[in-house]
């Protein structure tokens, strides 16, 4: 009984030390005071109601959670300044831009959103280096 009663409290000392300790670390893809302002760009300019971010948003546009590995950044740079005949020319600053750039390719390092169903593991797990 004894054995047992210490055995589990060791586990969950280590189990802690792990989920609090080392989890924590792992995340260290913080969003810094440029990618923020590019998220509050994307917010005030309503982005999202034309574009989604995985899956969710207006379908209008693309969804746009990877456009910063799918496409060239001069690329995306030209269809926000000067817009498309589908899309309109967004006003944006040069530091709006900048900021909005980085929150994309920020959103774009955060996973994928279109899993390739061959990609998938029986399991339901996917894991982004296998391709
Ligand atoms: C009124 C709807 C609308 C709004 C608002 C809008 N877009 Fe778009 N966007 C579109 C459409 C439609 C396309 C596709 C245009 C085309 O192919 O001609 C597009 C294309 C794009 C592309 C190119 C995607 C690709 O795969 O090449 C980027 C990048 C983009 N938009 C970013 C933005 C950003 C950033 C904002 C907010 C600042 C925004 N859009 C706001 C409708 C919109």
């Amino acid at each position: 009984m004894r054995g047992i009663l210490v055995t589990l409290s060791v586990l969950f000392a280590v189990y802690t030390v792990l989920v609090y300790g080392v989890g924590d670390r792992l995340d260290t893809d913080r969003a810094n005071s440029g990618i923020r302002s590019g998220m509050r760009v994307w917010q005030e300019r309503n982005c999202q109601s034309c574009h989604q971010l995985y899956g969710l948003g207006g379908y209008m546009g693309p969804d746009l959670t990877n456009v910063a590995s799918l496409r060239e950044e001069p690329r995306i740079r030209t269809f926000i300044r000067y817009g498309t005949g589908r899309m309109p020319a967004l006003a944006v600053s040069d530091v709006e831009m900048d900021h909005l750039i980085a929150f994309l390719k920020w959103v774009d390092r955060s996973g994928t959103s279109k899993v390739p169903p061959e990609t998938v593991h029986w399991t339901g797990t996917y894991l982004i280096n296998e391709h």
